[in-house]
């Protein structure tokens, strides 16, 4: 038994994609953050369902038995067993959330049910045992979710009570960007390395299409098709050239559309609702030209800003296990018939 952490020991689980992860969180302070990125996915430009499914069967038992051992918990210190049961791939979320039913039934412990999405809002709680304190954001707080699933704006009123108020149409921001780079022949994901390119070129070397749309919704899907006409414009030895030539240009001139289609219906949003925090979390919370341009909003509209550290923007169990710790203080459990829900919406 381990009496020197302080209650509850949490064991948090994520699978919802292509990342599977455990992680403990003891009295609300992450103790250890295990991610096992799959890496039978980058030949594919995407993630293949079947072959996420069955990676994640590979990958849980060692990462969850990882972070036991980093938080130094045993199996019998844990107070309750968290875990994503959507939104996500089905297969993905059932190898996880079988797993944890699994592990609650044998311990005894309960199991607490967590929306992805609601662990992006909350990853921003994020602290690690023996790290830099964090500033949390206080109620209410604009939370922009940018992911390869998911782009929505929501107006977090308290603890796990938020409203929606705007959403992407079509695509995900993060599904821009790694579509668009495998148009540009760059592996998946896509993102990093359309930052890392986009960082040493020319934003204004071609002015990409924004799409702007009523209220706070958003579109992705304008600004995938113009890379496309754009690129078919060349006949083959050409574009060969012009991507040899203009590859940092034409990341830097396709992420400085993206942002600005991400950033536009924010500055509305915060006029609208006069809040004076904003998060900006989800894996393409990672991305330099988004933080960079989220950061010189919150000084023009003075707000203040707070994004997660990159480690915990991509999909991780540390914000599912932190989620978890604020559900169970609120008395919130779930049953061990908890379903698997691919298209779970916040609610
Ligand atoms: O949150 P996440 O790990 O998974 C989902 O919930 O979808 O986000 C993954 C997405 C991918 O589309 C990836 O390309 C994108 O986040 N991403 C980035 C960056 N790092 C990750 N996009 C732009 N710039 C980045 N630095
Ligand atoms: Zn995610």
């Amino acid at each position: 038994m381990n009496a020197s952490l302080p209650a509850p020991i949490l064991l948090g689980i994520e699978s919802s994609c292509d990342d599977t992860a455990a992680a403990v969180v003891a009295g609300g302070v992450l103790r250890s953050n295990v991610v096992s990125s799959q890496r039978v996915h980058a030949g594919f430009g995407g993630v293949v369902p079947e072959l996420a499914s069955r990676a994640h069967q590979r990958l849980i038992v060692p990462v969850v038995t990882a972070a036991l051992d980093e938080a130094g918990v045993e199996r019998a210190d844990l107070d309750a067993v968290a875990v994503t049961y959507g939104p996500g791939l089905a297969g993905s979320l059932l190898v996880g959330l079988s797993f944890a039913k699994a592990f609650a039934l044998a311990l005894d412990r309960p199991l607490v049910g967590v929306n992805h999405l609601e662990g992006h809002i909350y990853s921003v709680f994020i602290e690690a045992a023996g790290g830099t304190p964090v500033a949390k954001p206080s109620f209410p707080y604009l939370c922009l979710v940018v992911s390869g699933g998911h782009t929505e704006l929501i107006l977090v009123e308290a603890g796990f009570r938020h409203t929606l108020l705007g959403r992407t149409r079509d695509d995900a921001a993060g599904e821009a960007f790694d579509k668009v780079a495998k148009l540009l022949g760059l592996g998946y994901p896509g993102g990093p390395a359309i930052d890392r390119l986009a960082a040493t070129g020319d934003p204004s070397f071609h002015p990409f299409p924004r799409t702007r749309l009523d209220g706070f919704d958003f579109s992705f899907s304008g600004i995938k098709t113009a890379v496309l006409y754009y690129l078919n414009r060349f006949p083959e030895t050409e574009r060969a050239r012009l991507l040899e030539k203009h590859l940092p240009d034409l990341c830097a001139a396709f992420q400085q559309a993206v942002v600005d289609m991400l950033i536009d219906p924010l500055r509305r949003a915060v006029q609208a609702t006069g809040v004076r925090h904003v998060a900006v979390v989800g894996g393409v919370s990672a991305n330099t030209g988004l933080r960079a341009a989220a950061g010189a909003l919150s000084r023009e509209a003075g707000f203040t800003l707070y994004t997660p550290d990159p480690a915990y923007c991509m999909d991780n169990a540390a914000m599912i296990a932190v989620t978890a710790h604020f559900k169970l203080a609120a008395g919130h459990t779930s049953p061990l018939t908890l379903t698997a829900e691919p298209a779970l919406a916040l609610r």
